[in-house]
């Protein structure tokens, strides 16, 4: 079965080919990223806009780098929710305009619970990799854990009370006057940073849930207390520094809270997604952590940590199956 998938529910547009829920044959990425760098986070209008530019040529490069033509498509499947309404609405228009236009079904496809489907797709965990599992997903605007059934039911088990985890990159980075997007950077300035001279903590909820706005706020008052001279301003060692004992603080809590998760309900898979999954520092210690715990954790290919379209394909699939192909 041949799904098209469409992803836009924040700054990239993206579209793809994926064979059978499994192989990605397409998956091409537009990003507006450029165009949001200046006021260092996104702007919903001018994200929207993008999309309506870019979506009809994304669609058919997806087409033509998987070798398929409009008529080969079974399914089309786009991203519902959470995300950016107006950024949304072109992507769900333009597959409910290609469905009619096709006379093929489409679906909506929820993007959290796409990003730990990316985990399915990806060559390293595709063959092995099968539900039930627990689900951490850390984007940019969320921080969830699931427990995900065998039959793709994706059950919430905890969140974030304020702030998601990328975000708190995202802020930290704006602190530090570091750039945009924060992740990637604060990542490649605390590898040159230690965390024995300042710490942090994410403490502060019992059980499931997250909370990464006080630790915005320490890292804010840690800054101005290190900022000297009558500029007022941090050196770049003591930023890394910052940065490293961030990053460290932030793994810490989702460590934790993941693992805690696999003990109270006896899962021995962890599937890990969303943009701050692409971070090393995660992935280097929740997979020794997961060893020492005998808890197998997966990441997605790096390609598919971020937003697009082939986790959305591919869950689509997954849930067209389920409800047994009717409409
Ligand atoms: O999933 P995603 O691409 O978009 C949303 O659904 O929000 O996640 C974007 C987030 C941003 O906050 C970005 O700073 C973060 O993922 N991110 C990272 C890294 N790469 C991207 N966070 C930490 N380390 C990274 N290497
Ligand atoms: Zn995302």
């Amino acid at each position: 079965m041949i799904v098209l998938g469409i992803e836009t529910s924040c700054d990239e547009t993206s579209a793809a080919i994926v064979k059978n829920g499994r192989y990605v044959l397409s998956n091409i990425v537009a990003s507006s990223i450029k165009q949001h760098k200046k006021y260092q986070g996104i702007i919903p209008e001018i994200a929207s806009r993008a999309h309506i530019e870019s979506i009809s040529a994304v669609v058919e490069e997806a087409l033509r780098e998987a070798s398929k033509k409009n008529s080969d498509i079974d399914l089309i499947c786009a991203t519902s929710e959470p995300g950016l309404i107006g950024s949304l609405l072109v992507g769900i228009s333009f597959a409910k305009a290609l469905s009619f236009a096709l006379q093929k079904p489409m679906l909506e496809v929820n993007h959290l619970h796409a990003h730990l489907y990316a985990n399915l797709l990806s060559a390293n965990s595709r063959r092995q990799l099968k539900p039930p599992f627990i689900g951490l997903v850390v984007s940019g605007g969320h921080t969830c854990l699931f427990y995900v059934s065998k039959k793709f039911d994706f059950n919430l088990l905890g969140t974030t009370t304020d702030d998601a985890a990328g975000e708190a990159f995202d802020k930290v980075a704006k602190i530090l006057n570091a750039g945009y997007p924060g992740g990637p950077v604060i990542e490649k300035m605390a590898l040159k940073g230690n965390t024995q001279e300042t710490k942090f903590s994410c403490k502060g909820h019992n059980g499931l849930n997250f909370s990464f706005s006080g630790i915005k706020t320490a890292v804010l008052y840690k800054t101005k207390e290190l900022s000297t001279g009558h500029k007022s301003q941090i050196t770049s060692h003591k930023k890394k520094n910052i940065a490293a004992a961030f990053q460290k603080a932030v793994v810490d809590t989702l460590i934790e809270k993941s693992l805690l998760a696999c003990r109270i309900y006896k899962i021995k898979t962890l599937v890990v997604g969303g943009g701050v999954s692409a971070n090393n520092c995660l992935r280097r210690r929740l997979t020794d952590e997961g060893k020492l715990n005998n808890i197998k954790v997966y990441f997605p290919e790096l390609k598919l940590s971020l937003d697009n379209a082939a986790m959305i394909a591919g869950l689509g699939y997954q849930l067209y199956k389920k409800r047994g192909g009717e409409r």
